[in-house]
């Protein structure tokens, strides 16, 4: 029976390689010893240089090998080696796989000795000089080099299951537009594509389906609520099965049920070997109006993302992979990511799958197109991502250009074909810079980084495509256009979440653009030729360690699953030049805001007063600080009170230059008929907008949704600070290998408000089960900061992490992990 044992724990590393490494007799003690995840290097948050990384080093790993494997298949398979990897066992060269993004494996079962120490060896490249994809000319992001995900050893008798590729065909169920849709099941086709290695003769194959996750409609009879037995067909190198299944559970955004195939190969009833695979039911289409979902139409909205994290690059274990998707799902409610710009973590993809996150997954590659060899290996790319991927339901379409690429019919005729051999069932897309290129594929697929905060939002479909035929999806927006720092001022902060929700409405508004992707989830490190002199582009709607920015709400507030009620101003108005407010916007998914002054109730905001009436969740203007006040306690009239009250709320707003002839002709009758001195004006504007002496002065919001406050906000002035710490998991597991908590820390104020401007530093501190990624003191920016701790194997089950803050010891956390050491599943 198959199988799988990690070899994730006990390596050593060299930072240099030298041949006499290969040999197994080298003394490899004074290597350093890791864990995999690994990354070559160690990098400082920001002002570092990719020579860091760019380097060729050695990676060692002795094992036994059991006696009991004599007669069976023992593959070794890296999940991610960055980026060219030689590997060698027991001094014999296995072979080269030059992509640091898809997995490869070896058979090593004639190389194994038996009850005898095995060395394997693996010299790895992780120069950007390398003559294959994303290599060639410049690059938005950092290329990091390590045996950045697990690696494994498969053990198999020499008959085994190869290969499974598990495909369904779903007739439609929905119709409309609705983002959210009820659990549906219907009967439909599932397709089994069964690849045998070794000798087949005598065996047969079963497979077997069962549903493993998702809710059920109301009067649905689960046929396959344990595994159910659909067919023993003989076995073959090559076997494909077609079935029509009883009603099964569809896989939706909202509802991602999904499914377990069991696959087993049988000679003589004896089990040889068995393979799951977890897939999903759903049918997916592009028209050339849109995407549609189980038949009804859903317009993308998703986000872009990296694979990197602050000092390990690209070497984080599941959880924190598993995390990221939470984020997308649970923090910024997106539908979709886009994998940009090449495969990644099968653990990112799996919860994705779980989550119900369409995925958009693209070869690797940026702008630049190599030589012959180079495009021979962006097909082996292409290649090992589609048969590594296919069978993940999430996954809605392949990019198959190199992302941003020129046109180049040869190449791309050639990636176009290999993907739909591969996998007839998905939409091939292909990113790229302009318009009206050469559409081989099937959508039309554009970073559309027109709207620079004047002109509209995003460009028409005809304006773009040269195919109206075919569906239009925008794959990036904003980013480089407009990028903001968490420690930015107010107004670009605030601005950076209205271009966000700017391109989203527009691209909402044009009914025949299948949606759209922001760049980016979070800011990451890039090379020199980008980002901002300190090798971050500060392009995401989060910070590198996933903390929220404005923008962040911009897309949390499209969702209903939780209140969201947040203010683009502190309501501070010294942070605007000339004390002018400007703008201050209500990012809100409720169905009105209530907005209170020191207690003094001023104005009810309702969803149909916001601008954006294309989006679900539209912000909304904040246009009056001053409500009924100047009616009940001042001497005019109500008509003329409610013609002072717009003078003075625009003045708040726009100055006195934003100040119309209506309210130039108000302040003449103040003076001509009311006897105000231009004093007695200004003192009214102080006491009623400036708020300068006197009481602090108190905003309050609250949300309120069918008729109940669900969430308050209060904006005031600052008389407090304390941390708060997110922790992505205290229960920590050290069993695939080290496991990884997240901490990100937000200095707040009394009313639980992030304060940007508090950037003082906090020092960290670990004992028992756990130890600190990174730094030991790190300063707050934008108000917030990160840290990571790992876990420590054999170091007991409880470890801690302290976090104090330097300027006031008395602010401090202390966070308990319980560590668990699994089951060992290393050899
Ligand atoms: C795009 C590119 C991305 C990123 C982005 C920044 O052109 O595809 O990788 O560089 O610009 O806005």
């Amino acid at each position: 029976m198959r199988k799988t044992l990690y070899l994730n724990n006990d390596w050593k590393f060299s930072e240099i390689f030298e041949d006499k490494m290969i040999s197994p007799d080298y003394d490899d003690n004074h290597m350093e010893s890791i864990r995999i995840p690994h990354s070559v290097v160690t990098t400082p948050f920001n002002y570092f240089d990719d020579a860091l990384y760019q380097k060729v080093s050695c990676y060692r790993r002795i094992f036994t090998a059991d006696s009991r494997w004599k007669e069976k298949r023992v593959a070794v398979t890296f999940m991610g080696a960055a980026h060219e990897a030689t590997v060698y066992i027991n001094g014999e060269l296995l072979g080269t796989h030059s992509s640091g993004y898809t997995a490869f494996s070896f058979d090593i079962s004639d190389k194994l000795r038996y009850d005898q120490p095995n060395c394997i060896v693996v010299k790895l490249d992780s120069r950007e000089s390398l003559n294959i994809p994303p290599f060639g000319f410049v690059i938005d992001y950092m290329t990091y080099g390590g045996l950045y995900r697990d690696v494994l050893l498969e053990v198999t008798e020499k008959t085994y299951i190869q290969d499974l590729f598990v495909s369904t065909d779903v007739s439609d169920v929905y119709a409309g537009n609705a983002d959210d849709v009820e659990p549906a099941a219907v009967g439909t086709f599932l397709h089994v594509k069964t690849e045998v290695g070794g000798d087949t003769s005598g065996c047969v194959i079963k497979h077997a389906i069962k549903r493993i996750s998702g809710d059920i409609p109301s009067d649905y009879k689960d046929e396959y609520k344990d595994f159910k037995e659909l067919v023993e067909i003989p076995a073959a190198k090559l076997v494909p099965f077609d079935f029509h299944t009883m009603p099964v559970v569809l896989w939706d955004v909202t509802n991602p049920a999904l499914y377990q195939l069991r696959t087993q190969i049988l000679r003589n009833d004896e089990l040889i070997d068995e393979k799951t695979e977890i897939f999903g039911f759903r049918s997916m289409k592009f028209h050339a109006d849109g995407f549609y979902l189980n038949g009804r139409k859903l317009k993308i909205r998703g986000l872009n993302r990296h694979q990197s994290y602050p000092y390990v690059g690209y070497a984080m274990p599941a959880t924190l992979q598993e995390f990221d998707a939470k984020i997308l799902k649970e923090e910024l409610l997106v539908n979709a990511v886009r994998t940009s710009h090449y495969p990644q973590s099968q653990d990112f993809i799996d919860e994705c799958d779980r989550l119900g996150i369409l995925v958009f997954m693209e070869f690797p590659g940026w702008q630049h197109i190599g030589d012959e060899s180079w495009k021979e290996q962006a097909l082996v790319n292409e290649r090992e991502m589609i048969i590594q991927y296919r069978n993940h339901p999430s996954i809605f379409i392949w990019g198959v250009r190199i992302n941003e690429s020129a046109d180049d019919e040869e190449f791309y005729k050639r990636t176009n074909d290999l993907s739909h051999e591969l996998d007839p069932s998905r939409a091939t897309g292909g990113v790229r810079a302009g318009t009206k290129m050469q559409l081989l594929e099937d959508v039309y697929t554009y970073n559309d980084f027109s709207f620079d905060g004047k002109k509209p939002g995003c460009q028409k479909k005809k304006a773009v495509t040269p195919d109206m035929n075919k569906a239009y999806l925008v794959t990036e927006y904003n980013g480089h256009m407009y990028p903001t720092k968490s420690f930015d001022d107010e107004i670009h902060r605030s601005d950076h979440a209205m271009r966000h929700i700017k391109v989203m409405d527009a691209i909402a508004s044009e009914s025949d653009v299948a949606g759209g992707f922001g760049w980016c989830m979070f800011d990451y490190n890039t090379h020199k030729d980008f980002g901002s002199g300190d090798r971050i582009c500060y392009h995401g709607v989060m910070d590198m360690f996933r903390n929220p920015k404005m923008a962040a709400v911009s897309y949390a507030m499209q969702g209903d699953s939780e209140p969201v009620l947040e203010l683009t101003s502190s309501m501070d108005i010294g942070e605007h030049p000339e004390c002018i407010r400007g703008d201050i916007w209500i990012l809100t998914n409720a169905d009105s805001v209530k907005m209170y002054k020191n207690d003094v109730f001023i104005k009810e905001y309702k969803r149909e007063d916001s601008p954006f009436k294309n989006i679900k969740h539209g912000p909304i203007l904040v246009d009056d600080f001053i409500g009924d006040q100047l009616a009940q306690n001042e001497k005019f009239s109500k008509g003329m009170a409610e013609k002072v009250k717009h003078a003075l709320n625009t003045a708040a707003r726009y100055g006195m230059g934003g100040l119309g002839l209506s309210d130039m002709i108000t302040g003449g009758r103040m003076m001509a008929f009311h006897g105000m001195s231009f004093k007695d004006i200004v003192d009214l504007y102080q006491k009623y907008i400036g708020d300068w002496g006197g009481k602090a002065t108190s905003f309050r919001f609250e949300a309120i949704k069918n008729g109940e406050v669900v969430k308050t906000i209060v904006k005031e002035t600052v008389s407090s600070v304390n941390l708060i710490c997110e922790v992505s998991s205290t229960e920590l597991n050290d069993d695939r290998s080290y496991d990884v908590a997240q901490i990100r820390i937000k200095a707040v104020d009394q009313n639980g408000n992030v304060i940007p401007y508090f950037a003082e530093s906090l020092r960290l501190k670990t004992e028992g089960a756990v130890e600190l990624i990174g730094p030991k003191h790190v300063p707050l920016r934008g108000g917030m900061a990160g840290a990571y701790v790992k876990t420590r194997r054999r170091q007991g089950s409880t470890g801690k992490l302290f976090i104090k803050l330097d300027a006031c010891e008395k602010i401090k956390k202390e966070i308990v992990f319980h560590v668990k050491e699994g089951v060992e599943t290393n050899v």
